[in-house]
């Protein structure tokens, strides 16, 4: 429709356009696999969480995502490891939260794309990753019955606008002021009890996920490339692209519109002086025995998730792989991979290019993986490449900590 506004040619907005082929240097195959990677099409429905595309919802989210009331001594919140001026990740190798981690924190902008979360994608929603960080030992190490009296205290009407009555928390013999599985406090209460204060904690990763949703980064250079704008990235990084799909074989692993395929690879990243880490193989059996998973009791409808999780096996194949990370805002969030150990764009492409350094890791390096043999040209094109996939960013007051009550 947007097409015939205006009486000439010219006036045509260039959204509408046909992309223009003149003065490129892509085949039309190449094209043809380029619009498998833009644009990016609307999030997809999380009918897990009902509250999921909530406004209110969000704006209770977003709170709790720069509330550092929500850890165990009052400092860690989201955001102290996922900076809304880091493109929603970490400047350290490894978080510092309530401890230190042993993986770097990856980007939320556009995480609600993920069918997965975690570089072993232990959680297969938003909402289940946050009740994981909020009660995780090395990020804000709180308990469930901690953050239930917190928003009892300074949430109650926001939250019971969202999600109905609160459970009578008052009483504090009934429901201790602090505890979790495994402390003694919790796992003496009441099934009837703890089941109540389960499905506040549930909400609150629920109201999270709103936020986190509203996350999204679009129409980056390159998306404005593919939809017909041929001078909106650099010849060189038009040479990256090439490299991309081509010789370089990212597009092998990095070919939706996310640059994901949403799989697990092992790529041999070396963990140097970091722990053994199994990756996928231990994130499958904790998915699975995760009360708060898609197919669990918290979920709003488990019909698509159980069937997913019925897939799941943790059988050998999977030791050493991680998630394929999205590559949109990929400029903004060094240091790399899984381990943060690569500090630049260019030591991950060379890491790339010679195929694994070898060093200590888990498991097999994948065998299709072989040394890429590019040229110098052809790395710096593929940085060149990967830097027009900043998007916009997201409205400026999602960025910032709003009051607190
Ligand atoms: C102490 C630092 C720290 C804190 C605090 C923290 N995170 Fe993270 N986050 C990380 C790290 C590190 C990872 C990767 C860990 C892993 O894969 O095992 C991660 C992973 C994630 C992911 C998965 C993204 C992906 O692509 O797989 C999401 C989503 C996320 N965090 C959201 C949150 C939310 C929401 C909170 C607050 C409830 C939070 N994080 C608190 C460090 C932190
Ligand atoms: C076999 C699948 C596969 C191929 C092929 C592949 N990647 Fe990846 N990529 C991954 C996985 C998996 C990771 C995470 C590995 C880890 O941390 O252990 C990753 C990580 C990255 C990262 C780090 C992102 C971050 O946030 O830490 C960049 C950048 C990247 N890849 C770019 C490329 C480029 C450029 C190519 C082509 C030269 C390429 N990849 C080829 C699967 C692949």
């Amino acid at each position: 429709m947007l097409f015939f506004y205006g009486c000439g040619e010219e006036n045509a907005p260039e959204m509408a356009a046909v992309p223009e082929q003149a003065d490129d240097i892509f085949t039309d195959r190449e094209w043809s696999v380029i619009r498998r990677l833009s644009p990016l099409p609307e999030i997809p429905p999380n009918p897990t969480n009902r509250v999921a595309d909530n406004p209110e919802a969000a704006r209770l989210g977003q709170m709790f995502f720069f509330d550092t009331r929500f850890s165990k001594d009052g400092t860690v919140a989201c955001a102290t490891c996922h900076s809304p001026f880091h493109g929603f990740a970490d400047v350290e190798a490894t978080s510092l939260g309530a401890g230190r981690g042993t993986r770097n924190a990856p980007t939320l902008l556009n995480a609600a794309y993920n069918q997965w979360q975690f570089w072993d994608g232990r959680t297969d929603t938003l909402w289940s990753q946050a009740l994981a960080a909020l009660e995780g030992e090395v990020e804000q190490a709180g308990t469930r019955l901690q953050y239930a009296h917190l928003i009892r205290q300074h949430y109650a009407a926001d939250y019971e606008t969202v999600f109905g009555e609160l459970p009578d928390l008052a009483d504090t013999a009934r429901f201790p002021t602090d505890g979790k599985p495994g402390d003694l406090a919790f796992d003496r209460m009441s099934e009837v009890d703890q089941h109540a204060v389960n499905t506040v904690f549930a909400n609150i990763g629920k109201a999270i996920e709103a936020y986190e949703r509203l996350l999204i980064s679009r129409n980056a250079p390159f998306d404005r490339f593919v939809a017909g704008d041929t001078a909106a990235i650099s010849s060189e990084a038009k040479r990256g692209l090439k490299t991309f799909i081509g010789k370089g074989v990212c597009i092998l692993c990095h070919d939706t519109p996310t640059f994901t395929d949403d799989e697990f690879h092992n790529l041999g990243v070396p963990q140097g002086t970091l722990p053994e880490d199994t990756g996928r193989y231990a994130g499958i059996s904790l998915l699975l025995s995760d009360p708060f998973n898609g197919g669990g009791v918290y979920s709003d409808d488990t019909a698509v998730a159980t069937r997913v999780l019925n897939f799941l096996e943790p059988i050998p194949r999977h030791q050493g792989e991680f998630k394929t990370p999205t590559l949109r805002n990929v400029a903004l969030t060094a240091p790399y991979f899984h381990t943060g150990e690569f500090a630049t764009l260019e030591s991950v492409i060379e890491f790339n290019n010679v195929g694994g350094t070898g060093g200590n890791f888990v498991g097999q390096r994948e065998r299709t993986l072989e040394p890429l043999k590019l040229s110098e040209q052809e790395k710096a094109d593929l940085v060149e490449f990967l830097e027009t996939l900043t998007g916009e960013s997201p409205p400026a007051h999602l960025l910032t900590k709003p009051n607190l009550p």
